[in-house]
């Protein structure tokens, strides 16, 4: 008889959010590109700041930093350290209800490729027209599905260790299936929890969304169309130019 599937329970937002500070709290590969592009002084946004990793990076120096994010339990962790010029707004970014002239938008790390469909991100990208100063900048990283996802159907895995504040560690993997009638990679995100001490509970939590698949030339249609021209396209933290092989994209983008 085959072996039953483990059982996960669903991942809650708070849960979700904790996850997510343990693996990316330490993250900081990224800033040296927001670094490099934004203005040195002025008001900043940062739509989808989950933690404020990199907001709270952002928020030094001249610069003021809005960034908003939906999830309350992202925001409550972002409040842990809150310098100066950073201000958290809990509001969606395809209705942000915000007013602005701002100097630059930041969308990092993916949020983008979360918005599930093409029209959602049609309206983001109306939003940033619209909040952009006329010489503002939206600074925007994408996940491509590149050759290994769109090369062969069923699913591709990853897995990595989480360790616990509180000793043992946290099982995550990643299962992605690539669905190219609709241009999304559908993500299934295990978390495996195993603490140290042997009378605390292990667990088992799960949860799947879809993410937008788009190739670079699909993303740079839908900037076109909101009215920006691309200032620079990168394919690699490390700021190499962007070529066909590459499974991230960070695109300078400029109001045309
Ligand atoms: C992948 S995380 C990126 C977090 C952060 N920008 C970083 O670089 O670490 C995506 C974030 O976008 C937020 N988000 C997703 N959809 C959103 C929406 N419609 N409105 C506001 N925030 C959203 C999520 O709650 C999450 O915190």
């Amino acid at each position: 008889m085959a072996e039953p599937e483990p059982l996960f329970l669903p991942l809650s937002q708070e849960r979700a959010a904790h996850f997510y500070a343990l693996e990316m709290d330490g993250f900081t590969a990224d800033v040296d590109f927001y670094r490099r592009w934004l203005p040195q002084r002025g008001t900043l946004l940062e739509l989808g700041c989950g933690t404020a990793r990199l907001a709270r990076q952002l928020a030094d120096g001249g610069r003021t930093v809005v960034a908003i994010d939906n999830s309350l339990p992202m925001l409550a962790l972002a409040r842990r350290y809150l310098p100066p010029g950073l201000r958290l707004v809990c509001t969606d970014l395809l209705a942000p209800g915000l007013k602005g002239n701002f100097a630059a938008i930041v969308i990092a790390y993916n949020t983008l490729n979360l918005l599930a469909t093409p029209e959602n991100v049609r309206q983001c990208l109306g939003h940033c027209r619209r909040l952009l100063a006329p010489d503002g900048l939206l600074l925007v990283q994408l996940h491509l599905p590149g050759a290994k996802s769109t090369g062969r159907r069923g699913k591709t895995f990853q897995f990595q260790f989480l360790p616990l504040p509180t000793g043992g560690r946290v099982i995550k993997e990643v299962l992605r299936e690539y669905l190219p009638e609709t241009a999304t990679i559908l993500v299934e995100e295990r978390y495996r929890v195993r603490p140290s001490l042997p009378a605390a509970a292990k667990e088992d939590l799960a949860h799947r969304y879809p993410i937008l698949a788009f190739s670079r030339k699909e993303w740079q249609a839908l900037f076109t169309a909101a009215g920006f021209t691309s200032r620079a396209s990168y394919g690699s933290y490390a700021l190499t130019p962007w070529s066909e092989s590459a499974t991230t994209l960070l695109e300078v983008l400029a109001v045309k």
